[in-house]
């Protein structure tokens, strides 16, 4: 797991290279929406497009997580089917839907039953390399939806901020990989205060809230440890209040929260009051940590990349191997 996120900014530039050789197109004159269907790790590329295109497409995009569509999705919308194994039952199901429906449909997947019935169904196929975790193929799955969408003109070009993102997240692991002492080692130094601990992970609407609930299911998977997210201002409106418990529960949590430049101003001073006021009397800890970078794109990936390296430096805490998920396994083999 330690190698598949250390080799993130390659995995992102593969991505473009295949990107720039795909065939896959769509007719961006009928799209009227956009739906992103797929599950855990393949569904997080989906989130993250999501939120950086909320204030660039000129379509909203929606992100499916069930066996069906929603009842809009028509001949107007554009589906982005997405299971990097290819073979999760709810994508495949949501796929028969779309094309049940006339949609328009795009495939992204390392192979399995979707690029099999995607090719014989005619609709265009992203086809990435294989071999990983799901959720270690974020580059893998997020960047070819981005640039479909930039290639078709539904968003702005980007290949400043994704080139801007891999320098960064080159620069970073520097400080992140193993080989880098604990005291310089910002991923090792949150591990060592989430050891122990539940992890509440607060991010804000715009680009940090689902990087927060990546980071949750980071630590679920890789740390096999219970982790909760929750997001700015609407956590101001409930969570804030479940605070004064007994103390002995309070402490098991660690909040982390994530900020971002680009949180609206009205949001940043929550975060201030929740954090320096509301929620300092609480007997949990509580760190900030902020995006580094200038994009949307780099800001987001690098809270993520850092996230990622936490998560299974909290495994090794822990003493577990952060790459299988057996009881995922168990579970697709039981529903089989
Ligand atoms: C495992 C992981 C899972 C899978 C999910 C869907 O690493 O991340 O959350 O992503 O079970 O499977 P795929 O991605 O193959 O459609």
């Amino acid at each position: 797991m330690l190698g598949a996120i250390y080799g993130l900014p390659e995995q992102m530039e593969e991505a473009v290279r295949l990107m720039e050789h795909t065939g896959a197109k769509f007719d961006a004159s009928l799209v009227q929406t956009i739906v992103v269907t797929g599950l855990g790790g393949s569904a997080v590329g989906g989130d993250m497009l999501r939120t950086y295109a909320g204030d660039k497409c000129p379509v909203p995009i929606l992100v499916n997580r069930s066996y069906t569509l929603p009842s809009y999705v028509g001949k107007d919308t554009l589906v982005i089917a997405v299971s990097y194994s290819g073979n999760t039952e709810e994508t495949l199901s949501a796929y028969a839907d779309a094309k049940a429906r006339g949609a328009q449909i795009v495939a992204v997947t390392s192979g399995g039953i979707l690029k099999k019935q995607a090719w014989e169904d005619g609709h265009a196929v992203i086809t990435v390399p294989g071999g990983l975790q799901p959720r270690a193929a974020a580059g893998y799955l997020f960047i070819p939806q981005l640039m479909l969408l930039q290639q078709a003109g539904l968003l702005p070009e980007g290949h400043a901020e994704i080139e801007e993102t891999v320098r960064l997240l080159r620069e970073m692991r520097k400080l992140l990989a193993p080989a880098s002492p604990t005291e310089q080692n910002l991923a090792k130094q949150t591990a060592l205060r989430l050891y122990g601990k539940i992890p509440l992970i607060h991010g804000a609407v715009g680009l940090t809230e689902v990087i927060a609930y990546r980071w949750k299911t980071q630590i679920n998977e890789n740390a096999q440890t219970p982790a909760f997210a929750h997001c700015y201002p609407e956590l101001n409106h409930n969570e804030i209040v479940g605070f004064d418990v007994p103390q002995e529960l309070i402490e098991k949590l660690e909040i982390i929260t994530l900020t971002c430049s680009r949180n609206h101003p009205r949001v940043q001073k929550r975060i201030e009051i929740t954090a320096g006021e509301v929620l300092a009397a609480a007997s949990c800890g509580q760190t900030e940590l902020a995006a580094l970078g200038e994009s949307d794109l780099a800001q987001m990936f690098s809270l993520l990349y850092l996230g990622d390296y936490a998560s299974a430096y909290l495994a090794a805490l822990y003493g577990l191997d952060p790459t299988p998920v057996e009881k995922i396994e168990y579970l697709k083999r039981r529903l089989a």
